[in-house]
């Protein structure tokens, strides 16, 4: 079998390379007859699932998984052979994939130090991935060597596939790093999701939470984001930060070609049409307007609304590629 070798991050793939509409998308009839979610894959019960917002209830193996790509993309381990085809597409659709990837996990650092610095111990990553290449992870890793206050973590994340990985990894090296929990739920039904985590005694409401939703809302696929936003600014202790990140076609920086502007658009509808082969939901793009509104129950800390590569600088992305991604942090205010 022809093995192609990717021109990033050492990737291979085989013959059946997924290009714009070849190959698998969700939706199509699932082919693997047992032990996979099975009629799930019907564009009814997606929609329903999706309606929902619940989890597929059993683990997909014949798609990809966003949390896998990503790990492929920063070369990582777990990756089934329909992740790694997928992350050679989106390699392929945007040479710019590993190291936006790369840019977010940066991003994260930063927020997670910044959260540091201002007192904050206690973090709640919403959509989380795999915690053992999650970068909130390492930098409070770092931090509860060199601190006296021990910080705490809670990973959240509805992927069965993810949550199986993430709290095997938390068992066999709970020894180490911060104290860190994973639970599965769908971080976008609020109030339950803290409710869960209050009876659990995992967060304490009296102290301000560093929230993190670094590349999770543009998989919510129904029309009120602002409301999730909402739901944590009216729960969260005044104080708490929350880092929110959201795909976009549309650069900052003004007065770009209109080539630039268009090559965006195009590529960045690639890339969304490229995710639709995963297990839902599927991503979708805000402009920076759309962002505003959605982040504006929060005090957002200087510059505002920027990119994840430039925070906390304004943005200056003259050639913005995809995953060009809107970046803002904010206060929840008193
Ligand atoms: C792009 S990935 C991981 C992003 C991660 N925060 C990072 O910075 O690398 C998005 C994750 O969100 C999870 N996800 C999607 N919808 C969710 C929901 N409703 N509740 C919780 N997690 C969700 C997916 O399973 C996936 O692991």
């Amino acid at each position: 079998m022809l093995i192609v070798r990717a021109a990033d991050q050492g990737m291979t793939h085989t013959a059946e390379t997924w290009r714009d509409g070849r190959g698998p998308y969700w939706g199509g009839p699932c082919p693997a007859s047992r032990g996979c979610c099975q009629h799930n894959h019907t564009l009814a019960k997606r929609a329903e699932y999706q309606a929902l917002w619940t989890a597929l209830p059993t683990r997909c193996s014949t798609r990809p998984h966003p949390a896998l790509v990503d790990t492929v993309l920063r070369n990582g381990d777990h990756a089934t052979p329909h992740d790694r085809r997928l992350a050679d597409e989106l390699a392929h659709i945007s040479l710019a994939a590993p190291a936006a990837v790369r840019e977010r996990d940066q991003f994260t650092v930063r927020v997670v130090e910044h959260a540091l610095d201002s007192g904050i111990t206690q973090f709640l990553d919403l959509g989380s991935g795999l915690v053992h290449t999650s970068a909130a992870y390492t930098a409070l890793s770092h931090a509860s060597s060199n601190t006296d206050a021990a910080p705490s973590i809670v990973f959240v994340d509805n992927d069965i596939r993810v949550d199986e990985l993430n709290r095997a990894w938390l068992r066999q090296n709970a020894h180490q790093g911060p104290r860190a929990t994973a639970i599965r739920g769908n971080c976008f039904a609020v109030p339950r999701m803290l409710g869960r985590l209050r009876e659990r005694k995992l967060l304490d409401r009296r102290r301000p939470v560093g929230v993190l939703m670094v590349d999770i809302l543009p998989f919510f696929e129904r029309r009120a984001p602002r409301a999730v936003l909402r739901s944590l600014v009216r729960w969260l202790p005044p104080g708490s930060i929350i880092a929110v990140t959201h795909l976009t076609d549309e650069p900052l920086v003004r007065q770009l070609p209109l080539s630039t502007r268009r090559a965006l658009r195009e590529d960045t509808a690639r890339w969304c049409r490229a995710y639709q082969r995963c297990v839902p939901p599927h991503p979708r793009t805000f402009t920076p307007a759309r962002f505003a509104t959605v982040t504006s129950d929060l005090e957002l800390l200087p510059p505002g609304i920027t990119s994840t590569s430039c925070w906390p600088d304004p943005d200056t992305t003259r050639n913005p590629r995809p995953p060009f991604t809107l970046a803002a942090v904010g206060r929840v205010p008193a």
